[in-house]
């Protein structure tokens, strides 16, 4: 199967857990091939158990390999460990590829010393794996968005890269609207930031189609757990529920957080 075209790229997933392990086992499930595939952890028992659970371990390689190899390098690790890729070159001409949650262009430019950088957020790994994925690239790139379009994750469009920082709280509206079970609270909340940022009333109905129907609180938590990365805006959205704070001033606070990771990284580079 041609996978737009891209079937005879390699592509590499440096940093394979949640959101990792999602794209990967997309990339397979619509057909591309996984001896094209290379994937890195960093060294946690766990992942790997989770990664030989998935039938991956076969596609690991060292970050170095992937970084010599691969055509299109998706990023996936946390931000606060973006400083542990400094100094690494990738290919001349590969795509590299971050989906770190609010870590800027310019920034990443000086990390990977390189150009062509792009940047792409996605919704949890349970959406994309369900073929109801939804995603934004900044800036647009033509390979990069025949990619989602295999993957079948609709791309959403952006107005600029300042759009990120919402469209990344926007994604956690399914694990935002689980905890918080009052759909008036909820109906209120959006609207109330949504004039603020249109993309939480773009990005509502998705969410409502998505959320998953979990009855008790274990559920809820177990579900949250698997989507949201340690430290990152879903923690600090759930968080701010869990706390009984208006659901509006919740969303805000994962923008927030988007911003305080992007801070403390640019702070740590200077
Ligand atoms: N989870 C989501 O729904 C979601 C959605 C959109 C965007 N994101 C973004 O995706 C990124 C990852 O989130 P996540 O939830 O997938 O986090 P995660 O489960 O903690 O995965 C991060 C992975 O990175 C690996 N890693 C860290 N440093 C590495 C290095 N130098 N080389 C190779 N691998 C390295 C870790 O390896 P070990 O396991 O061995 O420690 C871990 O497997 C974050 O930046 C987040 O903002 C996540």
């Amino acid at each position: 199967m041609d996978f737009c075209g891209v079937n005879q790229l390699k592509v590499g997933i440096v940093g394979c857990g949640h959101l990792g392990q999602g794209i990967a086992l997309s990339l397979i499930q619509n057909g591309f091939p996984k001896e094209k595939l290379m994937l890195s952890y960093r060294g946690n028992p766990a992942t790997y158990q989770q990664l030989e659970e998935k039938g991956l371990v076969s596609c690991l390689c060292e970050n170095q390999t992937i970084l010599e190899q691969a055509d299109i390098l998706f990023i996936t690790i946390k931000p606060q460990d973006i400083m542990s890729m400094e100094g690494n070159r990738a290919a001349k001409d590969a795509l590299i590829v971050s989906c770190a949650a609010g870590l800027p262009i310019s920034l990443l430019q000086k990390v990977f010393s390189a150009e062509r950088i792009y940047r792409m957020m996605l919704s949890g790994p349970d959406t994309i794996l369900e073929g109801k994925g939804v995603a934004a690239i900044y800036p647009e790139q033509e390979v990069l968005a025949g990619l989602l379009n295999q993957m079948r994750v609709q791309k959403i469009p952006l107005s600029g890269e300042g759009d990120l920082n919402a469209f990344s709280a926007a994604v956690c509206l399914p694990a935002a609207m689980l905890q918080e079970s009052d759909p008036e609270k909820i109906q209120a909340g959006v609207c109330a930031i949504g004039k603020e940022y249109p993309l939480f009333l773009d990005l509502y109905d998705w969410a409502k189609q998505v959320r998953p129907s979990l009855r008790t609180q274990e559920e809820i938590d177990a579900y949250i757990a698997k989507m949201a990365t340690k430290g990152g805006i879903t923690e600090a959205i759930v968080n701010s529920l869990k706390r009984q704070e208006p659901f509006a001033d919740a969303l805000h606070k994962g923008i927030e957080r988007g911003i305080e990771i992007s801070s403390a990284v640019q702070s740590s580079l200077k």
